[in-house]
This record gives C-alpha cells, sequence and structure tokens, in this order.
C-alpha cells in the first residue's frame, strides 16, 4: 500500500461496547453515504437498474420485511421459500422457452455462472474428460475466467469479430476432444450486442459440447424487445443446441440484488449442481445447489415478487420506454462531431469511442459535470435504466458540452478503464 492509499484507508473502528440508539444509527448511515453515487437521480449508468417504479420499491421493501430472518437453506422448515424459488425458476424458464423444473435461483450472474461451469465439468469427468476446457469469446463476462480460476478449468478465449460478436470460424478452430462447453453473450456487457447463438449452439450439438447462453444482461429484457419488434435473433431454448442459460433478476428484472436464475435443458443439469455431504460431517444430511450454506430469504421473494408484480405487461412498458430512450440517445450522440457509438447495440447497452478526441478527456469532463458513465478500453460505457427517460435531453447537453470542452483543450485526468471507475482515481470498482 502506498503512503497516499494509507492516507486515505479509514481509521481502525473498536467493536461497540453498547448498542446504538435507531435514530442516531440511520442518521450515522444516511451520512456515511455522503459520497456514494447518486443513482437517482440517473445520473450512474452501471451498477443500479432503476425502474423508475416507486411501488415496485415498496412492494420489494415489503417483501424483504416478511422474509427478513427465514434462510433458504433448509426447503423442508421453510417450503414457501422453495415454493417461490421453483416458481421463480418456472416462471424465467417459460419466458426463455425452457422447461419447468430444470433450474434454481442463485445469488447473482457471477454465482450462476460459476455453477454452470461447475455443473459442465461434472458431466465432463464423468465422460472421463480429465482435463475440461471451456470456450468463450474474448468479450465473455470475467465471471468465467473466475469460474475457471476456482475449478481447475482451463478457459480458451476466440477473437472477435469488428462486430464485437464470436467470430464462428475462429471458435470451431477452437474446439477439440477436451472441450467441455462453448458460451455465449446475450448480450455481452462491453458492447451490448448478442453472439450469434444459433450457429455457436449447431457447432457446440456437432460436436457434442455444451452451451450455455450467458443472458444475465438480457434475460428478463431481451424476451420483451423482441415483443416490441426489434431485430433479435434466436438465442434461448428456442435453439436446440442451448444447454443452459444465466439470467439475472437483480438486473433487467428490476428486483434488489442477490437474484439470478440457472436454467438448464435438461433437468439432469439441475440434478448435478445439488452437492451431499458424505455424511461423516456428525450434524446429519447436507446439501445444498449453490456454493452458499445459508441462503438469504429476501432475494428470492423478491425476484419472485418482481416478476409477479411487472407482469409481461409491465416487463413490455419499462422495455419500450428503454428502447425509446436509447433510440433517442443514439440519435443524439450521432449528431456531436467527433465522438460515435462503437457498434450499434442490440439492447440499451453501448459503448461511445471517438477516433479524433481523447474519450478519457471527455469522460472526466462528464464526471465534472456530474455524470458518471464506466470507462473500458475502447470509450465509454453506458447502460440504459427506465429512469434515463427522464434525463436523456440532460445527458446529451451535457455531453456534447464535455466534447466542446475537449475540442477546447480540455485535457485528460488520467483515469484508468477500470470496471464501474467514475473519476480520476478509478477507485470506485
Ligand atoms: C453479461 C454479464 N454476465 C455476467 C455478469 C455478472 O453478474 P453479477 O455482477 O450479477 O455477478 C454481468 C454483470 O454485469 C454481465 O453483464
Amino acid at each position: 500500500m502506498t503512503e497516499a492509499d494509507e492516507a486515505q484507508w479509514p481509521a481502525p473502528v473498536t467493536f461497540p461496547q453498547r448498542g446504538a440508539d435507531k435514530e442516531a444509527l440511520l442518521a450515522e448511515l444516511v451520512a456515511n453515504r455522503h459520497d456514494d453515487a447518486d443513482w437517482r437521480a440517473g445520473r450512474v449508468f452501471s451498477l443500479v437498474y432503476h425502474p423508475d417504479s416507486p411501488e415496485l420499491e415498496e412492494t420489494l421493501a415489503a417483501v424483504s420485511r416478511e422474509y427478513l430472518a427465514e434462510n433458504a437453506l433448509n426447503p423442508f422448515r421453510f417450503p414457501s421459500l422453495a415454493r417461490l424459488e421453483r416458481e421463480t425458476a418456472d416462471m424465467v424458464a417459460d419466458l426463455l422457452h425452457g422447461p419447468p423444473g430444470a433450474g434454481g435461483l442463485t445469488s447473482g450472474g457471477t454465482e450462476s455462472i460459476l455453477v454452470a461451469v461447475y455443473v459442465a465439468r461434472d458431466l465432463a469427468r464423468e465422460r472421463g474428460n480429465s482435463e475440461p476446457v471451456l470456450v468463450t469469446g474474448l468479450t465473455a463476462h470475467p465471471a468465467f475466467a473466475k469460474a475457471c480460476h476456482l475449478l481447475g478449468v482451463e478457459q480458451v478465449r476466440v477473437a472477435v469479430g469488428p462486430d464485437h460478436r464470436i467470430d464462428v470460424a475462429q471458435l470451431s478452430q477452437a474446439l477439440d476432444e477436451r472441450t467441455m462447453m462453448v458460451v455465449a453473450s446475450a448480450p455481452n456487457y462491453p458492447f451490448g450486442v448478442i453472439d450469434p447463438v444459433e450457429q455457436i449452439a449447431a457447432l457446440a450439438a456437432e460436436r457434442g459440447v455444451l452451451c450455455h447462453v450467458d443472458a444475465c444482461l438480457g434475460g428478463l429484457l431481451l424476451p420483451f424487445w423482441e415483443r416490441l419488434g426489434e431485430p433479435v435473433p434466436l438465442w434461448d431454448f428456442r435453439v436446440p443446441g442451448v444447454t443452459s442459460i444465466s439470467a439475472d433478476i437483480h438486473k433487467y428484472g428490476y428486483s434488489f440484488k442477490g437474484a439470478s436464475v440457472l436454467l438448464h435443458r435438461d433437468p439432469d443439469g439441475y440434478r448435478r449442481q445439488w452437492w451431499f455431504d458424505d455424511g461423516a460431517w456428525g450434524g446429519g444430511i447436507y446439501g445444498s445447489p449453490t456454493p452458499a450454506g445459508t441462503r438469504p430469504a429476501p432475494p428470492i421473494a423478491g425476484a419472485w415478487a418482481a416478476l409477479r408484480f411487472l407482469g409481461a405487461d409491465g416487463y413490455l412498458d419499462l422495455a419500450r420506454v428503454l428502447r425509446d430512450t436509447r433510440d433517442l440517445l443514439l440519435r443524439g450522440i450521432e449528431q456531436i462531431d467527433g465522438i460515435r457509438v462503437t457498434a450499434q447495440p442490440d439492447l440499451s447497452i453501448f459503448e461511445v469511442g471517438s477516433d479524433e478526441l481523447d474519450i478519457s478527456a471527455v469522460g472526466d469532463a462528464l464526471v465534472e459535470a456530474g455524470w458518471y458513465p464506466d470507462r473500458q478500453p475502447g470509450g465509454l460505457h453506458f447502460m440504459l435504466s427506465p429512469f434515463h427517460a427522464k434525463v436523456a435531453p440532460d445527458f446529451l447537453t451535457a455531453l456534447a458540452a464535455a466534447v466542446a470542452a475537449v475540442r477546447g483543450g480540455r485535457t485528460s485526468d488520467g483515469a484508468t478503464a477500470t470496471y464501474g471507475s467514475t473519476g480520476p482515481s478509478g477507485a470506485q470498482a
């Protein structure tokens, strides 16, 4: 740790000797948030999916309160939670044309991906493939690298084309007898474009390997995008070779954090998720379908409630708002000389870059004006939420002003392309 880091590090805190007054405690909690990003104002473009629905927020808060203490670890003690989990997974399976009873909830996209890779490894080992390989595109989410690292699986990353979608010819060359699973993203995070799932899944089926679609971002949005008449290539269980899908309810499903669904085409995939203790422990039978032991109940109940509260009608309305906001922003960005959207996005996630200006300096000028895009090597990253409809015109004005400032000589503050970074220090990951 450098001296500068040490200076920023908070002073050590000791264990409280006496309990605190509720009001004082809450006041302290709120005061402590002074330097958090103000996502409610719609000036943040990542991390929070803001549906702009006070009624939904109230409902989710009430649902959480209902389940503050319960533990989803034991489905026999709290069968209501097992039912909610099963119903939630089945509702999403129905939306994505998958079979019922072949999936469950996890704490988020990363955990769904970890478990999908675990299941694939299990099957590979059973088939005598002791050194299995996972093949992904370069744009696959880092959760796959993390899963491979934790599970001792090798990851091979293949190139993407100029459109940022997996290059299927390169993918084909990368597959061999060690391949256990290929991954397609719907869409990928950096550019918001969908990989050619039909071709990838056909290739996987031909070679007898699994095909996982990472729809953590798009799983709860793409079905409604399609109903809006937007061009959405087939990507879900309607594609024959797709064997599993991850879809996050805490993203465009608009529940609070801690909820993703992992679905399998074959119910055997879900059975393989279940790990059981060998009985030597002495505490009785112990089994779980995810790495966690104790599992918080609110995210399960919240995910169920968000799907039921919004229903297809509600999700379609929100998708329409998002689509219109995206189109307005894309048109507006096109009018600003010197910057461009680097790839026409399939959804409401895109990158803005520049061939002539220092895009990092544009980002700094935006931050200075109180707008917080993410940064990545090719430019600025934007993930839209329905709430951005309200601020889109203001944002375009701010973006044009930021570009003008850079044209006028404003230079970069030296921010690094750190995921989630908002300012020069790149500290807020
Ligand atoms: C495409 C994609 N996959 C997986 C993940 C991981 O999800 P989580 O952050 O919920 O673990 C993300 C997160 O943004 C994502 O965009």
